[in-house]
């Protein structure tokens, strides 16, 4: 079956180096997103190891339809009863881009319909939708109509440990592509000046010790009835044979708001890492380090809601003060700041466009030749 793996906007590249390290498959990227040929058994290692991910799908059918009627039969077409059980709940969401078709909560109920229309038929008796949930997707581009069954349920970067939300947190899937770029691979301190809820440094930690992101959460395709998902036990299992206590990693989290590290520490203690990581209270302003070597990877404040334009720009030049200071370390800062170059007096040595959420940001690299 195709499978469909969407990623974070600008990040795709890092979850289709991912996918190939995962299943040594070379995906296709289609409108944003990651294209594969897989099995059941694809999905569900996708779903428990994919870090950088936002969500796997599997797609259904595509077709053309510029009416209702159109949109009604194509989907009439479509083999619904592969994938959806007969007391299967449906729940149907999607989007249209460019399209004659744009009234999207109208779409959603003639889809919908036309799948019941087809399943009913198919099951001969009505459908109950009292069993497991299936989201089915539904993507219009230009009169062309996508559908896919959403196998995550909830989007990949809820990881599980993450039950309450900070200033401005970082989606955890961004954050583990961030490290990703980095290139950090647990050898060196990796500290967050910046660390707010912890997601930056909880993801560097599950990564280094080879801890599955989605370990300890529940995903849709679990409960489909028309699979055999028995196998899944034993993946979790073969997965924790090969995770390590991570008893060497230097992880430190700096931030001056005391709330923002308790829940860092909630949340690392959720994530099982909070032996490994150090959360401390402290003005950025104030870092010091007795290594000679290391990686700082963090997202500053950058005004609106948490702070106004004249602080962020003092903070920002400190940053750069206080970065001068730790010779022969490197440095990844996101930010949407438009001038943080100039701020810190410092050219990035890579500079890439990235989404957290809508907001347009860059991910500035400053490497380092002694690191
Ligand atoms: C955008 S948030 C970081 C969010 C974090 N990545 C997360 O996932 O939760 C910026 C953080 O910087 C902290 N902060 C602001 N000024 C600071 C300073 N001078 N020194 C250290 N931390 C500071 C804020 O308390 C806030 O938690």
């Amino acid at each position: 079956m195709k499978i469909l793996v969407s990623a974070p906007s600008g990040l795709e590249g890092v979850t289709k180096r991912e996918l190939y390290k995962l299943l040594n498959v070379d995906t296709k990227s289609i409108n944003g997103r990651l294209s594969l040929e897989g099995d059941i058994l694809s999905v569900a290692l996708c779903n428990l190891h994919l870090r950088t991910a936002s969500r796997v799908f599997i797609e259904i059918g595509s077709f053309k339809a510029q009416t209702f009627d159109e949109l009604f039969d194509g989907i009439k077409e479509l083999d619904f009863e592969t994938y959806i059980h007969k007391n299967g709940k449906i729940e149907v969401y999607g989007s249209s881009i460019e399209s004659k078709l744009s009234a999207t909560t109208a779409c959603a109920s003639v889809i919908k319909k036309a799948i019941c229309t087809r399943l009913e038929n198919y099951y001969k008796s009505p459908l109950n939708e009292s069993g497991e949930r299936y989201k089915i997707e539904f993507v219009i581009r230009r009169d062309f109509v996508t559908v896919c069954l959403d196998t995550s349920g909830e989007g990949l970067h809820k990881r599980g440990y993450r039950k309450l939300v900070g200033e401005a947190p970082l989606k955890e899937n961004v954050a583990s592509a961030l490290i990703d770029l980095s290139f950090w691979k647990g050898d060196k301190p990796l500290v967050d000046v910046f660390c707010g809820s912890g997601t930056i440094l909880i993801e560097a930690c599950l990564m280094a010790r080879n801890i599955p992101s989605g370990l300890n959460r529940d995903f849709d395709f679990l409960h489909y009835k028309n699979f055999d998902t028995s196998f899944f036990e034993g993946l979790k299992q073969e997965a924790i044979s090969k995770m390590n206590d991570g008893k060497d990693l230097k992880l430190i989290g700096f931030d001056i708001n005391e709330n923002q590290l308790r829940l860092a520490r909630l949340h690392a203690k959720n994530a099982g890492v909070t032996e490994n990581i150090h959360f401390q209270q402290g003005d950025m302003r104030n870092f010091q380090s007795r290594f000679n070597c290391g990686v700082i990877i963090s997202n500053p404040p950058y005004g609106e809601r948490l702070l106004d334009t004249n602080k962020v720009n003092k903070l920002y030049k400190d940053f750069g003060k206080m970065f001068e200071t730790l010779n022969g370390w490197e440095c990844h800062v996101l930010t949407p700041v438009t001038n943080f170059e100039r701020l810190i007096s410092k050219t990035a040595n890579k500079k890439r466009k990235v989404y957290s959420g809508k907001l347009a940001c860059n991910y500035y690299s400053f490497f380092s030749k002694k690191c």
